[in-house]
């Protein structure tokens, strides 16, 4: 890259919300790692999620290296997990595994697909709030590292398990216990995960005349032989941009691990502050700093261990969505355009393209904006208020609720929206009983597929009944 941000060849970088590899070449169209996305669309078709390898796995580094770095300052050490719940693929298990990432899962199946790319069972961590026996036995089986336990009533069925499965002789399961803190932050109500009002972890809040819930279950792990406490866990929201909050949860998780080592002399090792970390979705948004942030949550550790007069723990945390978000964008084709004269007689200009809802429900649900770009050419044409939607049954079908487009935005034009590497896969549905769309990685000018399109014959081969 030349000095005003230019690359060798004469192409523009375009900048965040975009990965580091989307350039615009001076032929009017981007390239993702190298690959121009006219080849893209031709190769693997359209929709399709595209991957930039080098952008994600250098913001697994900066992640690790940053909180590493300022655990390594106070004096203590710490563990990056990888919340898979954003995007887990075998390749994308691998890839953050290889940069010294552990990996966090919340279901049966995205604990198949860590392992079945080869991470080890002491690297992974499984949540939920409504584990099944099942995946807690396989928890067990592959010797997963980390069962962060959710509620009272899954303590004991977990120690039963663990007797039932191992008899008295065996080891206990390590166990993390998951708090609520009391402190709200995120983007929006429902991935905001530490109300008190709400189905995650155990409320620190004192309970009138006993214990708080949360002391209640360390204390019910404690005293069942068949299970090890390993840490307290705590995880307030996500798309989180202010970084305050993490502070204040942190110095309530190590008061509580206070009162904890005070009424029974245990002093657990561990303190895991979850993830949330906030990402850029629209051109001017700042994400939060992994520099910045590090530093503020390994100071407030610290000083609270220091004012408490309790040694360091160890630190975790599980960042999903700033590891991958940025790192994807989704690539269509327009399909139709069509002027629409609104009530105050602006016109808006609605563009259709070949997904929508079903590959990325987060602005149905959330109400969440993102960026789009035509990516195949560039235009003088002046530009229009557009609203991208997409092929569903429903007005709500939404992928970009407000961007300017070039006035003569048309059908087979390719559109890019950015930053939809985190929670686009993953919570994509058949909706339409539409396929879902490939995942496919570039890295230095090569594509390669993830995970392949779904196909008609996918869809029918489980529709197992005729009549
Ligand atoms: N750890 C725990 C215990 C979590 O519950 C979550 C997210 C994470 C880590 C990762 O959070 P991240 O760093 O990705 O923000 N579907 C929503 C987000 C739901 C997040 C739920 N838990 C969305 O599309 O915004």
């Amino acid at each position: 890259m030349t000095r005003d941000g230019a690359t060798a060849d004469g192409g523009t970088p375009l900048g965040l919300p975009w990965s580091t590899g989307v350039v615009r070449g001076t032929d009017g169209a981007v390239r993702v790692a190298g690959v121009d996305v006219r080849d893209l669309a031709a190769t693997h078709g359209t929709p399709a999620y595209v991957l930039d390898e080098a952008d994600l796995r250098a913001r697994a580094r900066a992640y690790r290296s940053a909180f590493e770095t300022a655990c390594a300052q106070v004096g203590t050490g710490v563990d990056v997990y990888y919340a898979g719940k954003a995007l887990l693929t075998r390749a994308v298990a691998r890839w953050v595994h290889a940069e010294g990432l552990r990996v966090d899962t919340a279901s049966g199946g995205e604990l198949a697909v860590a392992l079945a790319a080869g991470v080890p069972g002491a690297h992974l961590g499984l949540h939920g709030n409504n584990k099944s026996e099942d995946e807690l036995r396989t928890a067990l089986d592959t010797g997963v590292g980390r069962i962060i336990v959710d509620s009272l009533v899954e303590v004991d069925r977990l120690a039963d398990l663990v007797r039932a499965h191992r008899g008295d002789g065996g080891a206990p399961a390590p166990v993390m216990v998951r708090v609520t803190t009391g402190v709200h932050a995120g983007g929006h109500e429902f991935i905001s995960t530490a109300h008190e009002d709400q189905k995650f972890g155990l409320s620190l809040a004192a309970v009138p005349g006993g214990d708080s819930p949360a002391l209640t279950a360390l204390l019910r792990v404690v005293a069942r032989p068949e299970l090890r406490l390993l840490g307290i866990h705590s995880h307030i929201g996500s798309q989180i941009l202010d970084p305050s909050g993490f502070a204040v949860a942190a110095q309530r998780v190590l008061a509580l691990r206070a009162e904890l080592h005070a009424r029974t002399g245990v002093l657990v090792d561990e303190v895991d502050l979850g993830g949330g970390y906030g990402i850029a979705y629209l051109p001017g948004e700042v994400p939060l700093d992994p520099d910045r942030i590090a530093k503020e949550v390994a100071q407030a550790v610290a000083d609270a261990c220091r004012d408490l007069g309790q040694p360091l723990p160890r630190l975790s945390i599980e960042p999903g969505r700033a590891i991958v978000g940025p790192a994807g964008l989704t690539l269509y084709t327009v399909g139709t355009v069509k002027p629409v004269r609104l009530e105050d007689g602006r016109v808006r200009t609605y563009v259709s393209v070949d997904g929508g809802m079903s590959d990325n429900i987060r602005p149905a649900l959330y109400g969440a904006h993102y960026h789009a770009e035509v990516v195949s050419r560039t235009s003088d044409a002046a530009p229009v208020l557009a609203r991208v939607v997409g092929k569903h049954c429903e007005s709500g079908d939404v992928v970009v609720h407000e961007v300017r487009l070039p006035g003569d935005v048309r059908a087979g034009d390719l559109l890019a929206v950015a930053a939809t590497g985190a929670y686009g896969r993953s919570m994509s549905s058949n909706y339409n009983l539409l396929t879902r769309p490939p995942v496919v990685a570039v890295t230095a000018g090569e594509s390669r597929v993830l995970v392949r399109r779904e196909t008609v014959d996918d869809l029918l081969a489980l529709d197992v009944a005729a009549d």
